[in-house]
């Protein structure tokens, strides 16, 4: 069956069976493979999109009960030309390791916030206990939180991902082709 699914701002329409996923409409049909399968059961958040402004785990609801609603996916939270804030709170903070779950994690953050602008950071382990980082760095994910709010708050404009990247020119020149770099201080102890 044919459904209208408004995603990142864009109407489209695509023909679906009754039972599939949202989640696998979006990855599968609409190629916004930013949204991550993680366990299919309802327990990761790591599907997590705004469902009508709303954090919904897309795992947990049929692509054709989301026919005529708006989804945004991470691909709508921010571009690499344009981060948003909690995007680039979670570079800066250091909120990701592997970062399968930071996609979920940051969707979530982002209603978080626009539900409690300014949370306690008992408030963001609750808001986010939805979602599960296998890499447990739960630390710097609400260290994340906490400075995105902030930078919410002062109204500070948005960067760029090169903007964030600075470039470190190499400060060595490389050794001849089959020679190991050697650091300074372990050539000093050889001696
Ligand atoms: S894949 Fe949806 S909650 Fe884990
Ligand atoms: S950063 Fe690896 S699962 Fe969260």
């Amino acid at each position: 069956m044919q459904i209208d699914l408004t995603v990142n701002g864009n109407q489209t329409f695509i023909d679906v069976e009754p039972r599939l996923l949202l989640v696998h409409a979006l990855r599968d049909s609409l190629n916004l493979t930013g949204t991550h399968v993680g366990c299919d059961t309802s327990s990761c958040g790591a599907c997590t999109v705004l469902l009508d402004g709303v954090s919904v785990k897309s795992c947990t609801v049929f692509a054709v009960q989301a026919s005529g609603h708006e989804v945004t996916t991470i691909e709508g939270i921010g571009t690499a030309d344009s981060l948003h804030p909690m995007q680039e709170a979670f570079w800066t903070a250091h909120g990701l390791q592997c970062g399968y779950c930071t996609t979920g994690m940051i969707v979530s953050a982002v209603d978080l916030l626009k539900r409690n602008p300014d949370p306690s950071d008992d408030e963001i382990r609750a808001g986010l206990e939805g979602n599960l980082c296998r890499c447990t760095g739960y630390e710097n994910i609400v260290k994340a939180v906490r400075a995105a709010g902030a930078a919410m708050r002062a109204g500070e404009a948005r960067h760029s991902v090169n903007e964030l990247m600075p470039i470190h020119p190499p400060t060595v020149e490389p050794p001849p082709s089959g020679e190991a770099i050697i650091p300074q201080q372990l050539q000093e102890a050889k001696v």
